[in-house]
């Protein structure tokens, strides 16, 4: 049976299969393995299934044993892997694409309308039983109507576009390429990331996280948006420069902000939790347990096709 390093707990249906097809090393106290660890424990090992939060830089990936030719992402994200050095080095690199579309387009959508219907202020009152219900009390932002911008219209802001047009939203969006009209089904298309911006009373970011995405939304890109946008991330934290966008929702630039995802996280840039037009939760896109099943199996099969059926592993992406 081939080795394979499983760097974090999987779900016991995962496990469970992966023990049946594999010579495992589980990690089930599921402590976040250090570089040395990695490198200790993917001894003798041909595969190594891995997890957003476990960095695999340069270095560890150069000094992985030969043995190791696959590594697979338990996530649809890869930016946690040096897929460049691991390609020079020959080993594939792969994730888990389609399986959490529905369940992270869901999370944007909670997003935005927890930001922009005041969800975390609302809670707050509820609690003191302190409150009372006046025609202007805790006043949101509608989504109806109104046009919400798309940067990144990959599987995921697709299936965002497809759930804000149940609000009748109209549809803009922002990619390296456009979509054909099919996949557009009637979304308009911006070239440039401002010109995405200038149409945005909504913003849905759902692009992978790269030197690219980093820092789009700046102190210059902001000033594009209309005054009172409302933007929830549910991609990656670094995409938003975040001392720019407290400032904005300081002085009303920014209505309100949405975030599942942080950069460096888990921690959080403590002068976000100053602010109460800020709905927040800690990386739950995929968290659902059907999805987090199907991710596991889609890198348990990545593995399996490549190591013991020899043949191409369908989520390569190196
Ligand atoms: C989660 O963040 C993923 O990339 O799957």
């Amino acid at each position: 049976m081939k080795k394979i390093l499983v760097t974090r707990r999987l779900l016991s249906e995962n496990s469970e299969r992966i023990s049946n097809i594999f010579d495992v090393r589980l990690n089930n106290d599921d402590k976040l393995l250090s570089p040395k660890e990695i490198l200790k424990y993917a001894k003798d090992c041909n595969g190594i299934l891995t997890f957003p939060d476990t960095i695999l830089s340069k270095d560890l990936i150069l000094k992985l044993p030969e043995s190791v030719k696959i590594i697979s992402n338990y996530a649809v994200g890869f930016g946690n892997i040096d897929v460049d050095t691991a390609a020079n080095k020959g080993i594939i690199v792969t994730n888990t694409p389609d399986v959490l579309t529905d369940a992270t387009a869901d999370i944007s959508i909670l997003l935005l309308l927890g930001a922009s219907r005041r969800a975390y202020e609302g809670r707050k009152a509820a609690e003191t039983e302190n409150w009372k219900w006046s025609a202007d009390y805790l006043i949101g932002k509608q989504m109806t109507g109104k046009k919400l911008g798309i940067l990144g219209m990959g599987r995921i802001g697709r299936a965002v576009a497809k759930r804000a047009r149940g609000f009748d939203m109209e549809i803009h969006y922002h990619n390296r390429k456009r979509l054909n009209p099919d996949l557009e089904n009637g979304a308009i298309y911006h070239e440039e990331v401002n010109s995405l911006f200038q149409n945005s009373e909504f913003l849905s970011i759902n692009c992978p996280g790269s030197k690219d995405t980093e820092n789009l939304i700046n102190e210059e890109s902001i000033k594009n948006f209309p005054d009172g946008v409302v933007i929830a991330n549910a991609a990656r934290g670094e995409v938003i420069e975040d001392e720019t966008m407290i400032k904005a929702m300081k002085n009303g630039k920014v209505f309100a902000l949405g975030l599942d995802v942080y950069r460096g996280e888990p921690t959080i840039n403590k002068k976000y939790l100053e602010l109460n037009n800020l709905f927040l939760l800690p990386h739950l896109g995929s968290a659902t347990s059907s999805t987090r099943i199907a991710m596991g199996n889609r890198a348990i099969d990545n593995l399996d096709s490549f190591l013991n059926k020899k043949i191409a592993p369908k989520d390569r992406v190196n």
